[in-house]
């Protein structure tokens, strides 16, 4: 069996027990942290050190459909039998030379998945599996001269090591963010092959963490395409009304590949807008002006197109232009008093189950929350697509974005740190010029403990620095007081602008009534968004009220929570738990569960439950009387 030199020897004393990937994706976190702290040194160079911006605007060649795979429980393809990274691995492609050749794997005759698409919902022997799953996609790519070519990943779930023609491009940490690599100088006009390893596998020290309460579906869960671009180009921007402000619009735009300052022009034709800017050396340049434009708002989702254009780049965008802040209790969208008619939604696909992925899935999940009488949805509980995202900016519904801060994660690990920090950033970055995209939240039901909290304040502190213009928030810890006030005074408070709340008083905390004599109470003098509330029923089961699991129960939580929901005094929005049934391995109940969540409003096949209705009355009241939700 061959050995690899580089075991053993280099790590020394400073990494004793670390294996060589351990230590390369630690130093890239490190690098990579070093680079958007540098960045975040001045709040004008919010930018995302490697990411490009807004792909659908750039000349792309889509990597989507059947690619090869190769299931790799034991990482054979990436470790020898000592557990040393191996040089040889799969990534290497490698085919027989002679008739006496051993290679012991072959990607061309073996299975196929589709991309985008998460494995486990492909096939049914997959539905359980965590692991590694290795994919290839063979390519020809004729490079015009003067351009440069980009790998992009919508997502990858959840650690992927990139490699094109044999040569390791990068490795990537999160499910749920996008991520880029160049390949310009290794992409060549023929019989180019694209090997990704994609591991699903939970650990500890991971975000999430090991226990979650949705389906951890592996996999190139989101579409793969070629990015072309200029030798110079605009690699990131960022347009948006400056913060408090309905008529001044600030940004900045950064320019990739410069060797001097470069003339960009910012173009909004309808509003007759064409700013002309200089960046610095770096290609960097900030900017304000004033501007006449009609604000975006769910009533009337105002998208406008927009062009950034140097001497040899121009980038196409669609961008909806508002103002969202708090005023002490009040939720202020383009000056107004808001509240938010909400609820929750899992990235889980409906009808077909598994994860969604296209613009088709999105405008059904999200119409379906507009037919409820939403004007905002929790996505939850990380990044959703893009196309989720562009959805919801066209058909004007509010978004809160999440990142899978999620329980009880490893406050005191810095790369578990590090990790949050790289996903919040990739998040922030992809969706910074979203107009529907009004909350950052930054956890969700995380215990108390100081770790915690200074964790979760480096977070908060990142994301105002990366986008100042808007809110930031977190499902935060409630208490009882007595039996009969729930108290929210969870130290996090103080530095969020909003507070979420997640609560099931009727569901594992009581019987329905009990929603009946209970108070809210809070210390801090900020809008509360009632981020979970609900109960479990499957479709069509039915039976007294009194029993559980029936729809006549779930339906009758949520009319004794309506009414309670209705006497706090300074809740701003409410997110029940939850659109859609979804999967989840904690649900194993038969015949009831059948490893679904079922606290969907409406079922994975898209049937209203009773309780939908509950809600549904809800927010038509308050959309013909706003105040019909608020105690004055
Ligand atoms: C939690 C959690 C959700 C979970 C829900 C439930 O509050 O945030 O992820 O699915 O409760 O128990 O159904």
């Amino acid at each position: 069996m061959f050995k690899p030199a580089l075991t053993g020897v280099r790590r020394g004393r400073l990494f004793p027990n670390m294996s060589v990937p351990a230590l390369v994706s630690r130093l890239v976190a490190l690098v990579t942290l070093y680079l958007t702290l540098v960045c975040l040194g001045s709040t004008a160079k919010a930018q995302h050190p490697t990411l490009i911006q807004n792909i659908d605007g750039r000349k792309t060649t889509s990597l989507d459909g059947l690619w090869r795979v190769i299931v790799d429980p034991y990482e054979t393809g990436y470790y020898d039998y000592r557990y040393q990274p191996s040089r040889d691995g799969y990534f290497k492609d490698a085919k027989p030379k002679t008739e006496s050749d051993l290679i012991e794997y072959d990607f061309d005759t073996s299975e196929t998945l589709r991309v985008p698409g998460d494995w486990n919902s492909q096939r049914e022997r997959f539905l359980f599996y965590e692991g590694t799953i290795w994919y290839k996609k063979s390519f020809d790519y004729k490079k015009p001269a003067n351009t440069r070519l980009f790998v992009y990943f919508e997502a990858a779930n959840y650690v992927a090591d990139v490699y094109l023609n044999g040569e390791k491009l990068g490795r990537h940490e999160g499910g749920f963010t996008p991520f880029n690599f160049e390949v310009t100088n290794l992409v060549r006009d023929q019989g180019n092959f694209l090997i990704v390893k994609v591991d699903n596998k939970r650990r500890r020290d991971a975000v999430p963490t090991l226990n979650t309460d949705w389906w951890n579906y592996g996999g190139l869960t989101r579409s793969v395409k070629l990015v072309e671009t200029p030798a110079t180009f605009v690699r990131d921007y960022s347009l948006q009304l400056v913060k408090g402000s309905l008529n001044r619009v600030g940004g900045w735009v950064k320019v990739d590949g410069v060797k001097s300052a470069q003339k960009v022009a910012v173009e909004i034709s309808e509003a007759g807008i064409t700013q002309s800017i200089q960046t610095d050396a770096a290609g960097f340049a900030q900017f304000e002006f004033d501007a006449k434009l009609d604000l975006w708002s769910p009533e009337k989702p105002k998208l406008y197109d927009v062009a950034i254009a140097t001497e040899t780049d121009r980038v196409h965008d669609r961008i909806g232009f508002r103002s969202i802040e708090v005023r002490g209790s009040e939720i202020v969208l383009n000056g107004q008093p808001v509240f938010l008619r909400g609820v929750c939604i899992h990235e889980e696909a409906p009808f077909r189950g598994g994860r969604a992925f296209s613009h088709e899935e999105a405008r059904t999940l999200l119409s379906w929350a507009k037919e409820l009488g939403c004007n905002f949805v929790r996505l939850a509980h990380y990044p959703h697509n893009e196309a989720m995202i562009r959805e919801a900016d066209r058909l004007g519904i509010m978004v809160w974005s999440e990142i899978p801060v999620y329980w009880t994660i490893l406050w005191e690990n810095p790369d578990t740190l590090a990790n949050a920090q790289n996903q919040l950033g990739e998040m922030i970055a992809r969706d910074r010029n979203r107009s529907s995209i009004i909350i950052w939240s930054v956890a969700n039901e995380t215990p108390l403990g100081d770790a915690r909290l200074q964790f979760l304040r480096k977070l908060i502190e990142q994301a105002r620095t990366l986008d100042s213009t808007r809110l930031i928030s977190a499902a935060m810890e409630r208490h009882y007081v007595n039996g009969r006030t729930q108290m929210i005074d969870d130290p996090l408070g103080e530095y969020v602008d909003v507070f979420g709340c997640n609560e099931y008083v009727g569901w594992y905390d009581g019987l329905p009534e009990k929603a009946d004599t209970l108070e809210w109470k809070t210390t801090y003098k900020k809008p509360l968004i009632m981020s979970e509330f609900g109960g479990e029923a499957p479709y069509g089961h039915h039976g007294p009220v009194t029993r559980r699991w029936t729809e006549e129960f779930q339906e009758n939580v949520y009319q004794h929570q309506v009414r309670m929901l209705k006497r706090i005094s300074f809740l701003r929005g409410t997110c029940p738990w939850i659109l859609m049934d979804f999967r989840s391995p904690r649900r194993p109940l038969p015949n009831i569960q059948d490893f679904y969540n079922r606290k969907g409003l409406i079922s994975d096949q898209g049937e209203k439950k009773k309780a939908y209705y509950v809600m549904k009355q809800f927010y038509q009241e308050l959309q013909t009387n706003p105040s019909a939700g608020r105690v004055p």
